[in-house]
């Protein structure tokens, strides 16, 4: 890893942005994302920060026909109405989240940060002050029995990051809460490697006739949901 460039201002663009993405409800099938943005598509995930950088989470990206075949199967019965949203799409991410935080993958988190460079300064102090941290966060977490709420809190926030960075790059989407979860783990194993199915997001190019690109946006009110002090 290399060191950070200063962050610059891009305008307002962010926020117009925010105000002009919107839910895909169907897809252009024809459309494929360009390799190019396949790959900022995999920065974004990596990138999200995440408490203590724990990073409790895993993607599988979906861009053949087959493997979006695979995760539409969790569109079966009641979530039906989703399933056109992956399979037309061009590529769709599942969002994984991890159940289990073991001394192991916390020692293999240090090591990455470590060969990133972050501890050169003094190696052992602190690795050691890092460990620490992230062992406190974790240890209570697991304590008052809410690992998972912790662990999947980090991966929405990914999430939340992700559509608003695809979005930045012209790229639509479709967050999917309305899959067979359960299906998911058992077509990608994920229970067996400690991890849980929780969001899937189609990306790709909506159709021209998709109804819900020309509805107006809805939120509540500024006044309702913000107390400026
Ligand atoms: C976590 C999450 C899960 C969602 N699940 C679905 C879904 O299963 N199917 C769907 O069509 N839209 C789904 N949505 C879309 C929301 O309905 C939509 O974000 C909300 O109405 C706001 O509209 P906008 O995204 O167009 O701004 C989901 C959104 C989020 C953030």
């Amino acid at each position: 890893m290399t060191a950070l460039t200063p962050l610059v201002r891009t305008g307002d663009a962010i926020v117009d942005t925010a105000k002009a993405r919107y839910t895909t409800k169907f897809y252009d099938a024809d459309k494929r994302i360009s390799e190019s943005d396949v790959q900022a598509i995999r920065d974004l995930l990596r990138f999200s920060p995440s408490s203590t950088n724990a990073q409790p989470w895993h993607f599988i990206l979906a861009g053949t026909p087959e493997g979006k075949e695979r995760v539409a199967r969790a569109t079966a019965g009641a979530y039906s109405f989703n399933r056109n949203k992956i399979v037309d799409a061009s590529h769709v991410v599942v969002f994984a989240t991890r159940t289990a935080i073991e001394e192991e993958y916390l020692q293999h988190i240090l090591d990455v940060e470590d060969a990133d460079g972050r501890f050169v300064a003094d190696p052992q102090a602190l690795r050691e002050q890092m460990h620490g941290a992230r062992s406190m966060f974790v240890d209570m977490h697991k304590e008052a029995g809410d690992l998972d709420a912790w662990s999947q809190a980090q991966t929405y926030l990914n999430i939340g990051q992700f559509m608003l960075g695809v979005a930045s790059l012209g790229i639509d989407a479709t967050p999917m809460e309305g899959v067979d979860l359960d299906a998911l783990d058992a077509e990608f194993g994920l229970r067996e490697k400690s991890f849980r199915a929780l969001v899937v997001v189609s990306l790709g190019y909506r159709a021209a006739d998709d109804f819900n690109a020309a509805l107006p946006k809805s939120r509540l009110p500024e006044a309702e949901v913000i107390t400026e002090i």
